[in-house]
């Protein structure tokens, strides 16, 4: 039995093809794997704030040395942390945003990428310093995008800092086993959105399989 996690990170709802892939991703595999549990967070609709002076006092400094406004400034990032330590894989939803992530999705990033909890820093180590602390775990990625052709010889591959930026930042965490699925061409609409949305849920069909 595995916990999951799933993730949703565009601010739109129904309109939100990240979204749908999301929910369509986690009702194959609870069909598939019944006895999974699933935790839901939704930092497109609940943003989590960003981080400020007090909280990088915080995560620099030891529980002990926490003052009360120490504790409150780190108390939601810990629980962020539980969270996604507790969860065995990874289902997120992610929009491309100016050739990247949204600023809500970043503000995750920069509230679980905690040192001494998903990384170590080891300076006696200069060949490598930093540690990842999140290991054996298996991520879904599922982008959506305007436009298309940033994959690999695509031709907007070098506007590309979602799924590279993605793949940098969990790895520096410990997670290395990253599926993407990506839904494309929302701008366009018509028959090259519907096409990429039938490639994406094939996809899925196939990752949940596997
Ligand atoms: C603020 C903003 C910036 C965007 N930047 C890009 C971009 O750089 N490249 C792109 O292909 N699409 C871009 N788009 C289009 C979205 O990626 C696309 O609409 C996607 O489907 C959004 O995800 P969602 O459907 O899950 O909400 C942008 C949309 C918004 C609102």
């Amino acid at each position: 039995m595995a916990h999951l996690l799933q993730i949703d990170s565009s601010p739109r709802g129904e309109r939100s093809h990240s979204r749908q892939m999301t929910t369509e991703f986690v009702m194959q595999w609870k069909q598939a794997h019944p006895g999974d549990t699933v935790t839901y967070r939704d930092i497109g609709r609940n943003p989590v704030p960003h981080v400020d002076e007090l909280w990088i006092a915080a995560a620099f400094s030891s529980p002990e040395q926490h003052t009360p406004e120490l504790h409150e400034a780190i108390r939601l990032s810990d629980q962020l942390v539980d969270e996604f330590l507790a969860a065995d894989i990874y289902v997120i939803g992610v929009p491309m945003y100016n050739f990247s992530v949204p600023s809500g999705f970043k503000a995750y990033i920069d509230q679980i990428a905690r040192v001494g909890r998903t990384w170590l820093f080891e300076p006696e180590d200069p060949e490598m310093p930093y540690k990842p602390l999140v290991h054996h775990k298996k991520m879904f990625v599922i982008t959506a995008r305007g436009d298309g052709g940033y994959d690999s010889g695509g031709r907007n591959e070098k506007w590309n800092h979602q799924d590279p930026y993605i793949k940098t930042v969990f790895a520096f965490m410990g997670i290395i086993d990253i599926s993407f699925i990506h839904v494309e061409n929302d701008e366009f609409g018509g028959q090259k959105l519907a096409a990429s949305i039938a490639n994406a849920q094939a996809k899925i069909i196939e990752l949940v399989a596997a």
